[in-house]
């Protein structure tokens, strides 16, 4: 293997199209392969079946160059690539917490029996320690030329190009100095831009992504934690997490309180880790990312009984306007999404609701079928009783009282985010609630009464 290496990227999805785009715009020959034939097609015209900023125009310009194209043909696949990156889906398991590796096995299952030169087969999907390994015995037996390396990935949906072309680390398990070098060749542009890079065991490249996103959501939910507390002892949790951000040893990142993580990644990521760590033996050093998933879990109970307070304990009928599906701003992703949670509670407890998102709807409609949706954030506050602001979009942080009281039949507003100044709202008349701070805790008017 010498030269120009060239590439493929197994799986398109968001993490498959990502990576294919990125190093076809860094310079590599790339074939992307997905089994289904109307994604590989969609992909090939320059479409994308996501949503997320710069990826079509990286695509576009990475077909147009002639470094990108997308097949079903894993024989075509083989015979292309010296690097093979495997970036498939690992979601949650049906009915367990454990991960639902089949796609990975699949994709090693088709590709190891056709390969019959020296290459490299790096894993970039998410998969429980111990998964790598294993993955490379069945490698070797297959083909004694081809090697396994781990090189996780820690790209957020919104920023997935930028993550991908300048990450802060580039974190690469091998067991040979060869996997190293090509390595460290196929990454020379981030490298040299200052990435970070760590060379380990596969082990602990696989725990590197776990681990990161286990602390993500630990701080989250720690500063949710604080948001129960404070609601309860009569704090304000934004306060709390601007004294504790500025403290350098803990960082204002991951502190915003509210109603906590979803997506296709974090929460399940976190899930499987401990099932992970439950099998090794070892589920007491995971046993707090239970609570961890307990807490992020009861922000959507909070957030649904806040609207039974505001509307006096009952929600028959009552018309509720839920501003946000995407599981945050800046995607159309609904997996596991805290806002459509919130929908689907309140109307399982009688409201009338009606959800309106900037990017997210069709998702949304064809995840949750049985809620009712509206094109326009107008059309989802008319005659509304309570709105409820659940994914911070700018469209939604940047409305004014006014505005909205214009559209509402009732000013009453709860800030599941902590993105609305509550004194302009409450200026205008609204009924403003957020999570983690008490009633009593936010009013301008207790700061008045001070006799100094
Ligand atoms: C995450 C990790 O950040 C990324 O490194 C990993 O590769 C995949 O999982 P992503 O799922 O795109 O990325 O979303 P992220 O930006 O991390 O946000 C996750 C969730 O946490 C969102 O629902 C967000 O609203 C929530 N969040 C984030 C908070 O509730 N509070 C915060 O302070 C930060």
């Amino acid at each position: 293997m010498s030269g120009e290496l060239r590439l493929t990227v197994l799986g398109a999805g968001y993490l498959g199209i990502t990576h294919a785009a990125c190093m076809a715009s860094l310079g590599f020959d790339v074939l992307g392969v997905d089994t289904d034939a109307a994604r590989v097609d969609q992909l090939n015209a320059g479409h994308l079946p996501i949503y997320e900023p710069d990826l079509e125009e990286l695509l576009r310009a990475g077909l147009s160059a002639g470094r990108v194209r997308f097949t079903t043909s894993y024989p075509e696949a083989a015979a292309f690539g010296d690097v093979h990156f495997i970036c498939t889906g690992t979601p949650q398991q049906l009915g367990s917490n454990r991960a639902d590796l089949s796609q990975v096995h699949a994709c090693v299952a088709a590709l190891a029996p056709l390969l019959d030169r020296p290459c490299l087969v790096v894993g970039k999907s998410t998969v429980p320690v111990g998964t790598a390994r294993r993955l490379a015995a069945e490698l070797s037996q297959a083909c004694p030329d081809a090697e396994l390396a781990w090189n996780p990935e820690f790209l957020r949906e919104g920023n997935a190009v930028a993550d991908t072309v300048a990450p802060d680390r580039i974190v690469v398990g091998v067991t040979s100095g060869r996997a190293e070098q090509i390595l460290r060749q196929l990454y020379a542009r981030p490298l040299a831009g200052g990435a970070a890079l760590i060379v380990t065991s596969l082990e602990t490249a696989e725990l590197a992504k776990a681990a990161a996103n286990a602390f993500l959501a630990t701080k989250i939910s720690f500063i949710n934690a604080m948001a129960e507390i404070c609601e309860s002892a009569g704090g304000d949790v934004r306060d709390l997490a601007q004294i504790l951000g500025a403290d350098p040893r803990i960082g204002p990142a991951f502190l915003r309180a509210g109603l906590g993580y979803g997506g296709g990644c974090l929460p399940k990521d976190i899930r499987a880790f401990v099932a992970r760590a439950e099998e090794l033996g070892a589920g007491a050093s995971l046993a707090f990312l239970r609570e961890v998933d307990a807490i992020n879990l009861r922000r959507r109970a909070r957030t649904a009984d806040l609207v039974h307070e505001l509307t006096g304990g009952n929600l028959t009928g009552v018309p509720v306007c839920v501003l946000g599906a995407a599981f945050k701003p800046g995607s159309d992703d609904v997996r596991d999404s805290p806002a459509l949670d919130v929908a689907q509670i309140l109307t399982g407890m009688g409201a009338r609701v009606t959800v309106y998102d900037p990017a997210a709807l069709d998702n949304a409609r064809r995840a949750r079928p049985e809620l009712d949706y509206a094109p326009t954030l107008a059309g989802a506050a008319r005659g509304a009783h309570v709105v409820l602001l659940l994914t911070e979009w700018p469209e939604f942080t940047t409305l004014t009282p006014d505005r909205l009281g214009g559209i509402v039949a009732r000013r009453n507003i709860i800030d599941a985010r902590n993105a609305l100044d509550p004194v302009p709202w409450r200026e205008a008349g609204w009924e403003y609630r957020a999570l983690g701070v008490a009633e009593d805790a936010a009013d301008p008017a207790r700061l008045d009464a001070s006799p100094w």
